[in-house]
């Protein structure tokens, strides 16, 4: 029973077996094998204690304990230098460099052709007009029929219209929703209608088989050309700028008489002549005119009592010359670095 004898070479053990252990696992492991309840060497040596004989007992138990004390410390302290060093290690591997550029986040902007209907709108319900809207997929009577342009009238050709039946269609043009207005409607009307339109053309820098109308209608009575001349100017000078002009050439559209073309003053060269506008001065952004009283007669208001104007201008032409963009494919691209320019 050389109890007290065991106590440094067990030391040493103990110390051999701790130098080892570099994880929390191989710590409890180490901690069992010295210091478990049934099978640790150490409790297995205190529990020897009681074969002693009694003198023995004191200074041997006093011993064992204070090496049972030493074990649970270097424990202790190596359990404290695991932790630190897994802490630095995670330290370490989460470690931020703050002087590294951040994430760019991308702030979504409305489209350069939402944000213009949105400022045509305003001007338009500042000047006292309603917004319409109307079907996509149309009835050939509204696209046509009632619009004055019968079956084998030439201007159905020039139109290149996509057609789904022989009497359903892709709208045209957003001149229809003037017809599902005065059905609905007795004058005084006011109205604008902006939309998506859709013809069979291919795409390039000035074509597109989707483009977007707003088409406008005033009906009432003792309303003038001079109305449709005043309105339309003043839409252009607080869309475009102040010093903007307006002229009308005289055209045809079935739907009004007389008809025209509406040209603006050439907001880049101000008027002067230049490559946007063909040196001419003049940029073509819509066609215009006095409601044709066949168009009436079709929808039984009175055109004796009655007169009126309409439009239906070039959407996306129009955002072209506002924003300065050279190509409408650039519109309907969606790439995001056009798009967060706007
Ligand atoms: N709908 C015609 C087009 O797409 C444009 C137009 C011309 C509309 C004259 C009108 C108008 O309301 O009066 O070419």
């Amino acid at each position: 029973m050389a109890t007290v004898e065991h106590l440094p070479p067990l030391w040493d053990a103990f110390r051999r077996d701790l130098a080892e252990v570099s994880t929390n696992d191989a710590l409890t492991e180490l901690r069992d094998k010295y210091l478990s309840r049934n099978r640790g060497v150490v409790t297995l040596e205190l529990k020897k204690l009681g074969q002693l004989p009694a003198q023995e007992r004191p200074q041997a138990g006093k011993l064992l304990n204070e090496l049972k004390v030493q074990v649970e410390e270097a424990l202790a302290e190596k359990a404290r230098e695991i932790s630190a060093r897994e802490h630095s290690a995670r330290y370490q591997a989460e470690r931020v460099d703050v002087t590294l550029p951040g994430y760019a986040y991308h702030i979504a902007s409305r489209h350069p052709i939402r944000r213009a209907l949105e400022e045509m709108e305003q001007i338009f319900v500042s000047m006292g007009f309603s917004v319409m809207s109307g079907p996509e997929v149309e009835l050939d009577y509204y696209n046509f029929e009632a619009l004055n342009i019968p079956k084998g009238h030439p201007a159905r050709d020039a139109q290149d219209t996509l057609y789904i039946t022989e009497n359903l269609l892709l709208r045209a043009h957003t001149s229809p929703v003037q017809i599902r207005t005065m059905e609905k409607q007795k004058p005084p009307v006011r109205i604008i209608a902006p939309g998506r339109v859709f013809r069979r053309d291919a795409v390039d820098a000035t074509h597109s088989p989707m483009f977007h109308q707003m088409e406008g209608l005033v009906v009432d009575q003792g309303i003038t050309l001079a109305d449709l001349k005043g309105t339309l100017e003043m839409f252009l000078k607080a869309f475009f700028s102040a010093d903007t002009r307006i002229r009308l050439r005289p055209s045809y559209f079935p739907f009004v008489e007389p008809g025209a073309e509406v040209d603006v003053s050439c907001i880049f060269c101000g008027g002067k002549g230049c490559s946007i506008c063909k040196q001419s001065g003049w940029i073509e952004i819509m066609g215009a005119g006095m409601v044709n009283p066949r168009v009436f007669r079709i929808l039984g208001y009175d055109h004796e009592k009655y007169t009126g104007f309409a439009w239906g201008m070039g959407v996306d032409r129009i955002v072209m010359l506002k924003y300065q963009v050279e190509d409408l494919r650039l519109l309907f691209d969606n790439d995001i670095r056009f798009l967060s320019q706007f």
